[in-house]
């Protein structure tokens, strides 16, 4: 087994954290879910010991909530296509995700957008087909849009995992504008972080990754022409996977809206 030699700045360097949460996951006696790509993908791709202090930041924390959100995702998408005659799941600022390969196979297609630094790293380690392809641009430049296959927009769902809290607030209302007027009806399901999160961005500023935009409650993305669906609270998910302090811990602080609105999945409409 070789090591690819890719040197990963800015917001792409992050696609290793959720990779190693991946990898790591998978040494749990009892995984939320199998991915044998994502060991695979992190030897390859290699650890960078930078990153080393933010993902250890509270013993296993990073991973487990890595895990939880990653399943998290994989239930929304799996019950898309399941509800679709022609299901298009489109990850953007897909980074190494191995979802396509966990619960993709019934997909029309799946496409996976990131910067071509990006692209050109997967592509070194995965392989397009016709239903599987992958998407070199910024999802900031709208043309990426255009790609899509013409079929009714409901039939699609986007998958913004970890990518929005990198943007402005105005860059992130403008893609959404965008994608509600080229896209009616499709459902976003989107990662969103709270004020809380605020006391890590130093870190997150020291990697060259600055977080940017926070929010209050999921009513934020209402008064950005969205739809709530669902929001789900990422620490009262899955508690049963923390160590019995952080439990208790969890289910205390996760009452109030300040630790409740921290880390939020929100699924909507467009
Ligand atoms: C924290 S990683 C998340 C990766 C993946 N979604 C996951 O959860 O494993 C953030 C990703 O956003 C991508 N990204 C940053 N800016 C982007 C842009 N303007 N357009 C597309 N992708 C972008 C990065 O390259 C990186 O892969």
């Amino acid at each position: 087994m070789y090591q690819i030699v890719t040197e990963l700045t800015g917001v792409p360097r992050t696609l290793l954290l959720p990779l190693r949460g991946r990898a790591d996951e998978q040494s749990n006696p009892h995984p939320l879910f199998q991915d044998p790509l994502a060991v695979e993908w992190l030897k390859l791709a290699g650890w960078d010991q930078e990153l080393e202090k933010l993902y250890s930041i509270s013993a296993k924390a990073s991973s487990i909530a890595v895990a939880i959100r990653t399943y998290q995702h994989d239930q929304i998408a799996s019950r898309h296509i399941t509800n679709h005659s022609h299901p298009i799941v489109v990850e953007l600022g897909a980074g190494l995700s191995s979802r396509f390969h966990r619960i993709g196979k019934n997909a029309y297609r799946w496409f996976e957008l990131d910067l071509p630094v990006v692209t050109e790293l997967r592509s070194k380690l995965d392989t397009q087909t016709e239903q599987h392809q992958f998407i070199s641009a910024s999802v900031m430049d709208f043309d990426w849009m255009s790609n899509l296959p013409n079929v009714e927009p409901e039939n699609i769902l986007f998958i913004a995992e970890g990518l929005l809290p990198y943007f402005e607030v105005n860059e992130v209302q403008q893609l959404l504008s965008m994608m509600c007027s080229r896209f009616p009806g499709a459902t976003l399901d989107v990662e969103v972080l709270g004020n809380y999160v605020k006391m890590f961005s130093k870190m997150f500023s020291q990697i060259g990754a600055p977080l940017k935009w926070f929010v209050k409650n999921e009513q934020d993305l209402s008064a950005m022409e969205l739809q709530v669906v669902n929001a789900w609270p990422l620490y009262k998910l899955h508690q049963e996977r923390w160590p019995w302090q952080w439990q208790l811990l969890l289910k205390f602080f996760t009452q109030f809206p300040y630790f409740r609105n921290a880390y939020l999945i929100v699924e909507t409409k467009l």
